[in-house]
C-alpha cells in the first residue's frame, strides 16, 4: 500500500483546505475542499459547487477529479477530502465510484477538516466488491 510520507500528506492538507476556500455553498453552507495526487506526482484540487437547482451542484472530489484527468492524469493514488468538522467527512456515495474509475482499490482517502487529518482509510474499505472498468471487458 501507498506511504505518504509527513511532508506530503501536508502539502495535500494545504492544497484541499486552500481548494476549500473557493467552494460555492451558498445552499448547505457545507464548505468541501479536495486534493488528488495524480500517478506523475502532481497535485489536482476542486471544492464543491452547489446550484440554486439543487440537484445540478456537485462535490469537491468530482471537481478535482475533473481537473486531474484535463491535465492528462490518469490514476488517482490519494485523495484528501477536507470539511468543516465535528463529524468526519466521507466521501458520497457517488465519489466513491466516480473516483474508481481512476483508482485502484489501494487508492488511499484522506480525511481531514481545518484543524488536520483526521482519518485514513482504503477505496476498497470505502467502496468493497466495486463495479469498475474491467466489468465492461466481457
Ligand atoms: N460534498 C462534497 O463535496 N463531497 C463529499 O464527499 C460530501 C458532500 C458536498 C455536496 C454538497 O455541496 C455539500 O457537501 C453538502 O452535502
Amino acid at each position: 500500500m501507498l506511504e505518504l510520507t509527513p511532508e506530503l500528506k501536508e502539502r495535500l492538507l494545504a492544497a484541499s483546505l486552500a481548494a476549500r476556500a473557493h467552494s460555492h455553498s451558498p445552499y448547505s453552507r457545507y464548505q468541501v475542499g479536495a486534493a488528488i495526487l495524480d500517478e506523475q506526482g502532481r497535485i489536482h484540487v476542486g471544492a464543491n459547487i452547489e446550484n440554486a437547482a439543487y440537484p445540478q451542484g456537485w462535490c469537491a472530489e468530482a471537481t478535482a477529479l475533473g481537473a486531474m484527468v484535463m491535465a492528462g492524469g490518469r490514476e488517482a493514488k490519494a485523495v484528501l477530502v477536507s470539511g468543516p468538522g465535528p463529524n468526519v467527512i466521507t466521501p458520497c456515495g457517488g465519489c466513491r465510484q466516480k473516483l474508481r474509475e481512476f483508482a485502484t482499490a489501494e487508492l488511499l482517502i484522506l480525511a481531514a477538516d481545518p484543524g488536520g487529518i483526521r482519518q485514513q482509510w482504503t477505496l476498497g474499505e470505502l467502496l468493497p466488491h466495486s463495479f469498475g472498468p474491467d466489468h465492461l471487458k466481457f
